[in-house]
């Protein structure tokens, strides 16, 4: 009888631990429903709207060649965006550490005249990494290559249009 007692209650411990095992696989098995995703074109993807088994060439464009202040300037697209350079730039590079053209006729004391070099803002003379807030004698090593923010204007029509309006 003790016997027969303890191999009912080994088949009954069996049970419960075999049911308990197979619940989660039953939740596994459950069918997940997926979106099926739409394949997206190669035109469609990026801002150039070619394949990408094509090799566009971009339409020439002619680098300014007007001397400094013989030309009007050009409207300014945003007060806070580096204007761009009206005159042509080739005869006045390259910046170097002791050389700086774009400094030697653009350092001047303002107020601004029309057809002389605009003065170089307050801004550029304050090295914000350094001594934020407080203003320099010299242009501000950070803004010393003029070039890296200010591109000079070309005929070049935009690669892709814009709606921005300042
Ligand atoms: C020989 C003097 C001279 C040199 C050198 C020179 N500029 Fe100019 N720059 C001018 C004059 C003059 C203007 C035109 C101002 C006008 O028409 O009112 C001008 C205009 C500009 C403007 C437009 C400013 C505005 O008010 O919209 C920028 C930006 C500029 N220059 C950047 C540069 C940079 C960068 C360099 C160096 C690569 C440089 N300049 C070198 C004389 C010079
Ligand atoms: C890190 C980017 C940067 C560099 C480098 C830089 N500039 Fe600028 N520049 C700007 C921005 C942005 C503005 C417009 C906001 C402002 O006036 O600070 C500006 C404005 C100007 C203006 C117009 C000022 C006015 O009264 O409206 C002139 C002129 C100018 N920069 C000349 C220069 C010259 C010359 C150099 C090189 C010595 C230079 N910048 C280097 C970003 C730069």
């Amino acid at each position: 009888m003790r016997h027969l007692i303890q191999v009912l209650s080994f088949v009954a411990l069996l049970a419960v631990a075999s049911t308990s095992r197979a619940a989660p696989t039953a939740r596994a098995a459950a069918p997940v429903a997926r979106p099926i995703a739409r394949p997206i074109a190669d035109r469609e993807l990026g801002l150039s709207r070619t394949s990408v088994f094509e090799i566009p060439s971009p339409p020439a464009y002619h680098a300014e060649e007007s001397a400094p202040g013989d030309r009007p300037l050009p409207k300014r697209v945003n007060a806070e965006a580096p204007p761009v350079v009206p005159h042509a730039v080739a005869d006045f590079l390259p910046i170097t550490t002791t050389q700086n053209m774009c400094v030697d006729c653009h350092v001047v004391a303002g107020p601004k005249q029309k057809g002389e070099p605009t003065p170089v803002p307050a801004s550029h003379f304050v090295d914000q990494r350094h001594a934020p807030g407080k203003a320099g004698a010299k242009v501000a090593g950070a803004r010393w290559v003029c070039i890296s923010c200010h591109v000079t204007r070309t005929d070049a029509p935009p690669a892709v249009g814009s709606t921005f309006r300042p």
